[in-house]
């Protein structure tokens, strides 16, 4: 297969980052075109980002010269870590001119004829690219918390049905972007509040876990009640979590539906996807951040603490990288599963 050539929409940013560190070598997508703000265009990559990744920039990216969103782009994939204020017009026009956008932003996400794509879940909802009103088309990745969310709620949804759910979040510092939250704000101390978090965590996995009619996506119906707090971690979103099914489930036949839990990407062997997507954990103290957030080299939804719960059926912790599986890399593993499909 030849490789295709896809740009990074916001390139300097901590997502953009990312995309640059997991697409070197990727055996499907080259990086060929890199785009940022005005205050970055016209400047060569390796000058106009503030590198904060453990690898070095690849070379033939740190020579890149930075396009601006008015420019023309070549690639046919354009991947999107653009901040929230100005992705929504930007994904609209290269969408329209024929580029398929893949976006971590919030803007396109609750538009029902824009996927909200998790390949092990629902890639059907992906063929949604055939009927948008664009030339191209836009797929959305979820919130990074509600990543994890839905990976695990998705097959407990199916096998006891999800009637509703209390989550409580401690999200990591790198899902502020950079510089993200002050230090004298966040070092030995807890934030509760994210601006808009609980909002999309409330309503995002209803629609991951949701049908395609073939025109627009129906979102599932149960209540999710979220609660989210910045805590000092520098990866990884921890969260805990306490269900009511439809149908009785105990903790046991819970970790036994989370653990033989394959999808889409798996059986297709896509080349981001974890063999294992869902870790389930018996010892009494993890998943921890520091300990587990690159099992399945960033990509697994790590679980553990599953238990009865007093108040609804059972409850656990789950744990993963907000800016790998929460972002770029569940970016990457969609843009996987459209070329795999034939979409692209
Ligand atoms: N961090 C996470 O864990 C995470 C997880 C899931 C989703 N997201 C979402 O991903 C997006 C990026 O987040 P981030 O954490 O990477 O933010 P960030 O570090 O602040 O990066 C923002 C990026 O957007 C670019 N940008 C800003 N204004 C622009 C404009 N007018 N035109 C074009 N590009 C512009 C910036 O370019 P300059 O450097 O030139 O200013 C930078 O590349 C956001 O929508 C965020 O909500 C983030």
């Amino acid at each position: 297969m030849n490789t295709i050539n896809v740009a990074v929409l916001g390139a300097t940013g901590t997502v953009g980052q990312k995309f640059i560190t997991l697409l070197e070598g990727h055996p499907y997508f080259k990086v060929a075109e890199v785009v940022a703000s005005p205050r970055s265009a016209g400047k060569r990559y390796d000058e106009a980002t503030n590198w904060k990744q453990d690898n070095f920039i690849p070379t033939d990216v740190a020579n890149l010269v930075v396009k601006s969103t008015d420019d023309a782009l070549e690639s046919k994939i354009l991947f999107s870590g653009m901040d929230a204020s100005v992705a929504g017009e930007i994904e609209e026009k290269y969408a329209a001119a024929g580029h398929i956008i893949i976006s971590n932003a919030r803007n396109h996400r609750m538009n029902p004829v824009v996927p909200l794509a998790i390949p092990e879940i629902n890639h059907d909802h992906l063929n949604a690219i055939k009927t948008q009103p664009w030339k191209g088309g836009i797929i959305t990745n979820s919130n990074c918390s509600t990543m994890f969310l839905a990976m695990v709620l998705a097959p407990l949804h199916k096998a006891f049905g999800i009637d509703f759910l209390h989550v409580t979040t401690m999200q990591a510092i790198s899902g502020a972007g950079y510089p993200g939250v002050a230090s004298m704000d966040i070092l030995g101390n807890v934030v509760p509040f994210i601006g808009g978090e609980e909002e999309k965590m409330e309503i995002e996995a209803q629609k991951i876990l949701g049908s395609f009619d073939g025109e627009k996506i129906i979102s599932a119906d149960f209540k999710v009640s979220a609660q989210c707090n910045r805590v000092p971690v520098f990866d990884g979103h921890t969260e805990t979590l306490s269900i009511k099914f439809k149908k009785s489930a105990t903790p046991e036949e819970v970790k036994e539906v989370l653990r033989n839990f394959r999808g889409f990407a798996q059986e297709k062997n896509l080349p981001s996807a974890p063999a294992q997507p869902i870790i389930v954990f018996e010892e009494e103290n993890r998943p921890q951040p520091a300990r587990d957030v690159w099992k399945g080299n960033g990509m697994a939804t790590c679980v553990g603490r599953i238990r009865k719960c007093p108040l609804n059926d059972v409850k656990m912790v789950i744990m993963g990288h907000n800016t790998v599986r929460g972002a770029a890399g569940a970016a990457i593993l969609n843009a996987e599963a459209i070329v795999e499909m034939g979409l692209v």
